[in-house]
């Protein structure tokens, strides 16, 4: 008896034979003559219809039940599927109480209600879903990098350092032991953390292999209750050897975008459709926008230029030299039209040490880049690195960071080359593809202030 999956059934075209597949009961429907079995196994949205005998029927066939069913698959009369399975043996491996399980047959739950159910909300349509365009996502970048000629780096978890600066670190303890005299307090003999980005160890990869990529978890311990934050977010991050130019990098990270959606779409579009129908209406039209026109770039000074000039009040009022707020990203992608805007050349005492002081305005602005796109705002941060020995060192000794960044230092006397990259996060990605609202539903298990279940 050949196994399938679900989706190996509704695919099948060869239809003779005993065939067994198992899965998760999505709806029971028992007529005097007939029991209709509704199942899914994660392998697609749709589930595979089973048709029994109404006396294969017993108590704990309910929704939620893992079964097994052995039968024949058969042509369906029905237009939405090509097949059926005509059940000759029902199973019930693993029941499932319907009083204490959290999700009701055919009912839409709310999102915020769901989220209180790490461990099961992998059972609904919209997580299943989720977690396969998740899947084919990463797949897709992958493929992105390595059809370009990328090399895949696994960066560290663990670091000493902190590449941002921007303090959000979490610090990585063993235990609560009073050290014993003369013994390091430290595990490493350093204090270590959790990182909050691969880029410097990429930069490390790209002065070998020219063009890198890495794509793992991150950790920022950022005290934000926000919709698009989390203390663990997976960022895909590369970095690029012998450019010169932000546009090289800001090319990169328009075609990432464009190429990993258009797949993403072509490979799930009925998981893609279950969040443009009924989660986000919108978002399928923005989402085309954002795939057919060329991206916008304007200058930090022009954005706030815009901002100034804009009808409505902002909560932070948009000065040259202050950090762009959310509702300014949002304000200024309306303002654009819609599309995803790269904004550049960003104030220097803005950004973190490694940015690359920009030419003809020294220590006024650095080559960033910032890619804010509708819905989300910033999707991804990227720069030129200074490759500059004397620029880089006087910069990280005015910070007091020389001694500990030496090995950084080294990289710019050992065959330096002018270089740069972008980190994008994930699941911030993932939101403006599907016009999720909340970035705690685009992950399976998120982590943000206050809450680390399961
Ligand atoms: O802008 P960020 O902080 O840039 C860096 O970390 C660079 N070192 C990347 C690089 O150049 N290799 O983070 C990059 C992206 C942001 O644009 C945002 O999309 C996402 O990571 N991000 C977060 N996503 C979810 N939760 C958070 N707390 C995030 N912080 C940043
Ligand atoms: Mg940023």
């Amino acid at each position: 008896v050949a196994r399938l999956s679900v989706q190996e059934a509704q695919e099948a075209q060869e239809l003779a034979g005993d065939v067994k597949v198992q899965g998760w009961v999505r709806s029971v429907r028992s007529h005097k003559e007939v029991l209709f079995l509704h199942i899914n196994d994660g392998s697609s949205l749709a589930n595979l219809q089973v048709v029994g005998d109404p006396t294969m029927e017993n108590r704990d066939l309910t929704f939620g039940s893992a079964v097994e069913v052995q039968g024949k698959l058969i042509r369906s009369l029905h237009k939405k599927q090509n097949v059926e399975l005509k059940a000759e043996n029902i199973r019930v491996i693993g029941p499932c109480d319907n009083l204490k399980f959290p999700f009701k047959t055919r009912e839409r739950h709310p999102l915020e209600y769901t989220r209180q159910f790490p461990h099961l909300r992998c059972r609904t349509n919209i997580l299943s879903s989720l977690l396969r365009v998740r899947s084919e996502a990463t797949a897709a970048i992958h493929s992105f990098f390595k059809d370009n000629g990328y090399v895949h780096i696994h960066t560290p978890i663990i670091t000493s350092n902190d590449c941002e600066g921007a303090g959000e670190l979490f610090q990585v303890r063993t235990s609560d032991k009073v050290p014993e005299p003369g013994e390091n307090p430290h595990f490493f003999n350093v204090p270590a953390f959790l990182t909050v980005s691969g880029q410097l160890h990429l930069e490390v990869m790209a002065g070998a292999f020219t063009q890198v990529f890495t794509f793992g978890p991150t950790f920022r311990a950022e005290n934000s209750q926000s919709r698009r934050h989390l203390a663990e977010f997976y960022m895909v991050e590369a970095e690029i050897s012998f450019t010169e130019s932000l546009q090289d990098i800001i090319q990169v990270m328009e075609d990432l975008f464009k190429a990993a959606t258009s797949v993403v779409l072509s490979k799930c579009p009925q998981d893609v459709e279950l969040f443009h129908k009924y989660v986000s209406p919108a978002q399928k039209g923005r989402l085309e926008q954002m795939l057919k026109n060329k991206f916008i770039i304007i200058s930090y000074t022009e954005a706030v230029e815009i901002l100034k000039q804009a009808p409505q009040t902002f909560v932070f009022q948009p000065e040259w030299g202050c950090d762009l707020q959310t509702e300014h990203e949002k304000y200024l992608v309306k303002h654009c039209g819609e599309v995803p805007v790269f904004v550049i050349n960003y104030p220097y005492d803005l950004k973190p040490f490694y940015m690359r002081d920009n030419e003809d305005e020294p220590q006024r602005t650095v080559a960033a880049v910032d890619l804010l796109v509708p819905g989300i705002g910033e999707l991804c941060g990227g720069s030129l690195r200074e490759e500059r020995l004397p620029f880089l060192q006087s910069r990280l000794e005015r910070l007091g960071l020389a001694h500990a960044y030496q090995w950084y230092l080294d990289l710019r006397q050992f065959g330096s080359t002018p270089h740069g990259g972008f980190g994008m996060g994930f699941e911030r990605y993932l939101q403006c593809v599907l016009g999720m609202e909340n970035i705690k539903d685009v992950i399976p298990f998120p982590r943000f202030p206050h809450s680390c279940l399961l």
